[in-house]
């Protein structure tokens, strides 16, 4: 039908596959993947740096650049050898330019500008919590707009996606992220010394010691409970958690680096009352955009995402609120929650098809280590000072 067309009417009509390639290293991820306008994934790559930041005890910044210079060639030939797919054949590149570790994010921008301009490429500079966002679009046909539950190491967050690259922030957290204070009660219990849990991260050993231990041994007060808005704080239960600990090792006679009698209950308590408080903050903005007419009348959706979102229990306890308040729940499978190159490349195929935010190879683009998340609607949030009703939280584990 096309044969006789020029290339521009046949891209009109799209029949030439587009093909993106995404790139990312806000943090401790070195990952690039290719994609065509489907969304199917036609080759991937991933460096982790994870065991080095756990044996280190934290994210040191020099060492998560001076890792992403040494893997990023690498991961990005990767994809695009098992993609198949030639650099000429790129119609764009996208590449996390926003927010994260300033010394990792230039280390993707340094090569992602080289790059596109050896290759003369569009480049499509991608904002890393939208991708996180809109990843579930490329498994789901979900349309805006969306509610949005992101969890990882670097955020906590809730957001109304109302398209591609337009968000309003209902809440985030005022203090650390729940991967992170999951990450450093799990170091100060030394969890790295427990046999199960040495090649674990924080809120793995969490989980997968909390099937065994009894919640209710420990009582940890759930964060904000007088404050009627959706933000988030972990500072105060780490604070709660740390103490109890202290006065456990006290009892037992406990050394440092040793391992309490009563890690699993610890794990099992301090779960329960990070899924409680994501949930209610969560059940809190589901009402909050109904009381709004934010929300679609037919299949609203609470999409979650980020290496958080991983954990069965949150995701069970927030099953009980969407099932509550007549929400679909969707959480993309592990995968596609935490960081990767595929969520960059699926937001670059977004972008395209929008035509939004696409630069030539000869622009200057800078990154952003910090970024807001779209429309900050937090203190309208808190002005409305919903009440949630209870909600039994119980899960089987
Ligand atoms: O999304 P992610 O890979 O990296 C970013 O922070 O962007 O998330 C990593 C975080 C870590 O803090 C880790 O402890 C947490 O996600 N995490 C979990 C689980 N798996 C990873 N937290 C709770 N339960 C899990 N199963
Ligand atoms: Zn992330």
């Amino acid at each position: 039908l096309f044969q006789n067309s020029c290339l521009q009417c046949r891209r009109a009509f799209s029949t030439v596959r587009r093909f993106v390639l995404g790139i990312e290293t806000s943090c401790d991820e070195t990952g690039a993947a290719v994609l065509d306008d489907t969304g199917a994934i036609l080759g991937e790559s991933l460096h982790s740096q994870k065991q080095t930041h756990l044996d280190a005890g934290g994210i040191i910044p020099p060492v998560a650049q001076q890792l992403h210079r040494e893997n990023i060639s690498r991961v990005v030939q990767e994809a695009l050898d098992r993609s198949g797919i030639e650099p000429s054949e790129l119609t764009a590149v996208a590449t996390t330019v926003k927010p994260g570790l300033a010394l990792s994010l230039g280390i993707g921008l340094d090569f992602s500008r080289k790059f596109v301009r050896l290759h003369e490429k569009p480049f499509i500079p991608i904002h890393h919590m939208e991708a996180h966002a809109l990843t579930v679009r490329m498994l789901h046909p979900v349309d805006f707009p969306f509610l949005v539950l992101l969890v990882s190491g670097g955020h906590s967050l809730l957001a109304l996606a109302k398209g591609i690259d337009e968000f309003l922030l209902l809440g985030q957290t005022l203090d650390a992220a729940a991967g992170d204070t999951l990450d450093k009660i799990a170091r100060r219990l030394s969890l790295r010394n427990h046999p199960e849990c040495s090649s674990l991260s924080g809120g793995q050993a969490i989980e997968l010691l909390a099937k065994e231990g009894d919640r209710l041994a420990f009582h940890f007060k759930s964060p904000m409970g007088q404050l009627y808005d959706c933000n988030f704080s972990f500072a105060g239960l780490r604070n709660q958690v740390t103490l109890a600990i202290s006065k456990k090792e006290r009892e037992e006679g406990v050394e440092k680096g040793q391992l309490l009698s009563c890690v699993k209950d610890i794990a099992a308590a301090l779960q329960h009352t990070v899924a409680s408080h994501i949930a209610k903050r969560t059940h809190r903005a589901i009402l909050f955009c109904k009381s709004k007419g934010l929300l679609p009348q037919h299949n609203p959706t609470l999409v979650v995402s980020g290496g958080v979102a991983s954990n069965e229990y949150i995701r069970q306890t927030l099953k009980i609120v969407t099932d509550a308040t007549g929400l679909h729940l969707l959480c993309p499978p592990s995968k596609f929650c935490t960081d990767n190159g595929v969520m960059i490349a699926w937001n670059g195929i977004e972008r395209l098809k929008q035509g939004k935010g696409i630069m030539s190879h000869s622009e200057e683009v800078n990154y952003e280590p910090k970024a807001p998340l779209g429309l900050d609607i937090t203190s309208e949030v808190k002005d409305a000072a919903i009440k949630i009703p209870p909600l039994k939280l119980r899960i089987n584990s």
